[in-house]
């Protein structure tokens, strides 16, 4: 996983709950990079579970709600960073469709190293986008709300659905309307 994430992360951590959260959360986990981070580098996934569950733990509040949380933090740092990206698709179906053979196909080349998960499209239609996300680090809270985000940046309501096809959450189909 790409140490743009971790910082991010940590720094979503900071901001929303404090500087002292941020160190329980780095003592409780077992991590060879110590909690130690650069954007460029890359770090086990291992490392991001580690840090999640306990900030779970510290929190209350569910792993689930926490990557969802994150996701639209996250969102919000690649608009800053990633214009340019936006500024490409007219609509939020259109970007959304595209993540997978141009988005991230740019995010390879961008960020190498880079754990990206597979989008295969089932349906695309001007007004309906049904796809499954493939990864096994399980982050479909996260595409969840990289996908509510694009909505909200485009100024367009949404109702996007998923259903679990693995029970671990390494595959999901979303029903995108
Ligand atoms: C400007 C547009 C985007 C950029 C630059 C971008 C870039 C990235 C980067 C750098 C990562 C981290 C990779 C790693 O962990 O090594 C990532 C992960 C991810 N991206 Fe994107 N992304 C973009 C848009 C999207 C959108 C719109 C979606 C939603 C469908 C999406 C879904 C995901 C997911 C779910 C992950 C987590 C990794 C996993 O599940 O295995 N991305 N992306």
């Amino acid at each position: 996983m790409k140490g743009i994430v971790f910082t991010e992360f940590l720094e979503m951590v900071e901001t929303s709950f404090g500087l002292e959260t941020v160190d329980f959360i780095i003592t409780k986990s077992k991590l060879k990079s110590q909690g130690a981070y650069t954007a460029v580098g890359v770090y086990d996934f291992f490392e991001m579970q580690q840090l999640i569950i306990h900030l779970s733990e510290k929190t209350n509040i569910s792993k689930e709600d926490l990557i969802y949380t994150y996701g639209c933090y996250f969102f919000n740092t690649l608009v800053r960073i990633h214009p340019d990206i936006f500024k490409h698709y007219s609509s939020p179906f259109a970007m959304l469709a595209s993540v997978e053979d141009h988005i991230h196909v740019q995010v390879k080349k961008l960020y190498p190293g880079a754990d990206l998960p597979t989008f295969e499209v089932i349906e695309f239609k001007d007004d309906y986008l049904e796809m499954i996300y493939h990864s096994n680090n399980a982050m479909y809270m996260f595409a969840k709300a990289l996908m509510d985000k694009t909505f909200e940046y485009y100024d367009q309501d949404s109702n996007i659905t998923y259903i679990k096809l693995k029970k671990d959450g390494t595959k999901v189909k979303f029903l995108i309307s």
